[in-house]
């Protein structure tokens, strides 16, 4: 599978990241970066330090730095650390971005894998609007795309309603929840479902590839702010989008039309739309726990 990952990173980034760089039959084409859990320009440093880090020589393309329709925000640094890393320090990769902005080189990949390419979205999903803004053959050109985002029919992680990466670029969600493309949506509905506590990580770490010790330096930081929120474990958002992607057959999905509210106090909902013309989206309602944390671990064998 060609894939292309968009992120925030952020901790369950780097353990997206790190599953789609270990794992035989991915093929990561490039990073492309966007605001979320840290700013746009933290997030490309991160992205291009996680890259080195993983011996991945790949294109990292820089995003947009705030959303289509809202104003920007400042990132909330007690879910993923001041500087995306958890406790680590701004870290200092020694490559540079990319000359093409994230949606030309989105466009770019698409155009020449023709149909071959899946995009995974793990941020707010605004680079993917731009995307079908500029080259209106985007969504006939990759396979599909499948975002981690959305709270179907549990309640959202930063308001009631809302899920964080919906929540902040609702207007890009809702366009391209209404584009028509082939889109699969991976929310809090089925990420919460898989959690990973400190044994986890421990686990992790304790298997042959030595970037599990890194990533399980990365969870304290998560799992404590994880555990201040009365949970044991943290959720697998982002390796989930990424595991739907390659294995749909370990999600139960719906076919269903969906919109994102853009306005009010449940800003940032994803609700079924009623719209008689909105392609239906694929919507992960559930999923095999067990399988997909099989997958999750025995990728740090390699
Ligand atoms: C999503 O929000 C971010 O904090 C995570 O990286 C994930 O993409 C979960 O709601
Ligand atoms: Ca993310």
């Amino acid at each position: 599978m060609k894939l292309i990952i968009d992120t925030d990173p952020g901790i369950d980034d780097a353990l997206a990241i790190a599953y789609a760089a270990l794992h035989p039959d991915i093929e990561l084409v490039g990073l492309t970066t966007i605001f979320g859990n840290v700013t746009t320009a933290q997030a490309t440093r991160n992205a291009l330090y996680l890259a080195e880090k993983m011996n991945l020589s790949i294109p990292v393309a820089s995003g947009a730095e705030k959303p289509l329709v809202l104003p920007p925000f400042a990132p909330k640094t007690q879910v993923h650390g001041l500087e995306g890393l958890g406790h680590l320090p701004a870290p200092a990769p020694v490559g540079t971005a990319s000359s093409l902005a994230a949606a030309e080189f989105l466009c770019k990949m698409a155009e020449r894998y023709q149909g071959e390419l899946v995009v995974c979205p793990i941020g707010p999903i605004t680079n993917i609007a731009h995307a079908l803004q500029l080259d209106t053959n985007f969504s006939q050109n990759v396979d599909k795309i499948v975002f981690m985002g959305g709270a179907l029919d549990v309640r959202g992680n930063v308001s009631p309603y809302a899920e964080a990466n919906a929540f902040h670029d609702p207007h890009a969600l809702d366009f391209v929840l209404a584009s028509g493309a082939d889109v699969t949506m991976v929310g809090l509905d089925v990420t919460l479902q898989v959690l990973l506590d400190e044994q986890d990580f421990n686990q992790i770490a304790s298997r042959k590839n030595p970037i599990g010790g890194f990533l399980k330096e990365l969870g304290r930081f998560y799992l404590d702010f994880y555990k201040s929120i009365g949970l044991s474990g943290c959720g697998l958002h982002d390796p989930m989008a990424i595991i739907a992607a390659l294995y749909p057959d370990l999600f139960t999905m719906e076919s269903i039309p969906l919109e994102a509210i853009t306005e009010g106090e449940a800003s940032g909902r994803t609700c079924r739309s009623q719209s008689k013309t909105r392609t239906p989206s694929l919507v992960t309602l559930g999923c095999d726990t067990e399988a997909i944390r099989d997958t999750f671990f025995s990728i740090f064998d390699r």
